[in-house]
């Protein structure tokens, strides 16, 4: 008998060869097992130009409503692809849309397979990292010095009173000066989605920065974190977690050595950096899995990866495929367990739970996509076509 999800999850759907996987998942893994109202938002290409993106905010005003949302892979049009879909205009990316509008912070957390080794022989867990998305270098501006001169740093208060003027450098000759911000607001919503998402994980939260150097910004961002994460204490203590604060290089020093089974809160910069050192040391683009957090506690959930175009050509050429729905199905299954967990249904939890639990499983049994295949120890000589791996694990469900 199917199993009732209490409450509605947002569904987006997306495009090309994530988009295939995408109504597979459902036919194969889900509705045969779940009764569930699903909110459809068609995140298509092709749908977001007819609506003139309209379909995305709305899609994101959803997750605001109803707390959990699971997202399909999208293209972000560039010029090639207005010009493949004779698009109106090249629509901003749909995440970044979809970021603004909740004030998420995204989250990256690796899937741990047995016979996909890591690179760093101690990771044993998964090791999250928690990417601060607004300012620093991100939103800088910078200026290339032709000679002699001096480089000032000016406030203007907007109420009036003192402007401040700092000197930064009297230049001798030509040099690159820079000027970057944050937000006290954004720091803030970046360090409560990080503790909503260790506590809800009930893992450790490790934050990193270079306190000792940049003694006002990067001081900052550790004062926040500090009083946010010692405001939360009792909880943290609850779900035996823990609150580290570290210098940056201690924290990349001390990752090296862990086992992982934390999330590693990053600023901007060493958050793009590091998550990509984290994603290429667990293995495969194709078990990256990805939730954005919002500080009110909405959560939406996809796969880290892109809509793998190239597979997509194939497929319409009618030749076989060999794509990793992996990191889809556990968008699709992180999205039903915190619907359990937050209508208290702990059987649609456990469902979620069970369906991951397999598709780790079949994987350890050897049947795997390409890209697994060839990284797998030891090697897998034949590898699952697209549909083959998803009727694999529909069988043992
Ligand atoms: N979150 C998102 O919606 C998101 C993220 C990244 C890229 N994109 C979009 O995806 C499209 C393609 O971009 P891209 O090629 O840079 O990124 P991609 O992630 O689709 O592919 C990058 C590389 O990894 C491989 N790969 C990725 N996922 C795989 C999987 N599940 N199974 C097997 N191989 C896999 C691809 O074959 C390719 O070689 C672009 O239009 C881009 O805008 C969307």
């Amino acid at each position: 008998m199917a199993i009732t999800v209490k409450n509605p999850i947002v569904e987006m759907d997306g495009d090309e060869m994530t988009r295939i996987i995408w109504k597979m998942i459902k036919d194969k893994l889900l509705f045969p097992h779940l009764t569930l109202d699903l909110r459809y938002y068609d995140l298509g290409m092709k749908h977001r130009d007819d609506t003139d993106d309209k379909v995305t905010i709305d899609a994101a005003n959803a997750v605001k409503e109803y707390s959990v949302g699971v997202k399909c892979a999208t293209i972000t049009p560039n010029a090639a692809r207005v010009k493949e879909y004779s698009l109106k205009q090249a629509w901003k990316s749909p995440n970044g849309t979809i970021r603004s509008i909740l004030d998420g912070t995204v989250f990256r957390k690796p899937i741990i397979v047995k016979n996909i080794p890591p690179a760093v022989r101690s990771w044993k867990k998964p090791i999250s990292i928690g990417r601060h998305a607004y300012g620093d270098i991100y939103k800088s501006v910078e200026f290339k010095v032709p000679g002699a001169g001096t480089a000032e740093l000016v406030f203007t208060p907007a109420a009036g009173g003192e402007r401040v003027s700092l000197t930064i450098h009297e230049f001798k000759g030509p040099g690159v000066v820079m000027g970057m911000h944050n937000t006290e607001k954004s720091i803030r919503s970046f360090s409560r989605a990080c503790i909503n998402y260790a506590l809800g994980e009930k893992c450790d939260l490790w934050f990193g920065a270079k306190d000792t150097i940049s003694k006002t910004y990067h001081a900052f961002f550790k004062e926040v974190f500090d009083q946010e994460a010692g405001a939360r204490k009792a909880e943290f203590e609850k779900a035996g977690a823990r609150y580290r604060y570290m210098l940056i290089d201690d924290a990349v020093a001390q990752i090296m050595k862990a086992e992982g089974g934390m999330l590693w809160a990053c600023m901007n910069y060493d958050g793009d950096v590091m998550s990509d050192m984290v994603a290429s040391g667990f293995g495969s683009l194709g078990l990256m899995t990805s939730v954005l957090v919002s500080p009110e506690g909405k959560y939406l959930y996809e796969a880290a990866h892109g809509t793998v175009m190239r597979h997509y050509y194939e497929y319409l050429k009618g030749n076989p495929t060999s794509t990793n729905s992996v990191a889809s199905i556990f968008a699709w299954t992180g999205a039903i367990a915190r619907r359990g967990e937050l209508d208290k249904t702990p059987e649609v939890t456990a469902f979620a739970r069970r369906l991951e639990a397999i598709v780790v499983k079949i994987i350890e049994d050897g049947t795997m996509t390409k890209d697994l295949a060839a990284i797998a120890e030891p090697k897998v000589q034949k590898y699952a076509l697209t549909e083959e791996f998803l009727d694999a694990v529909a069988a043992r469900l």
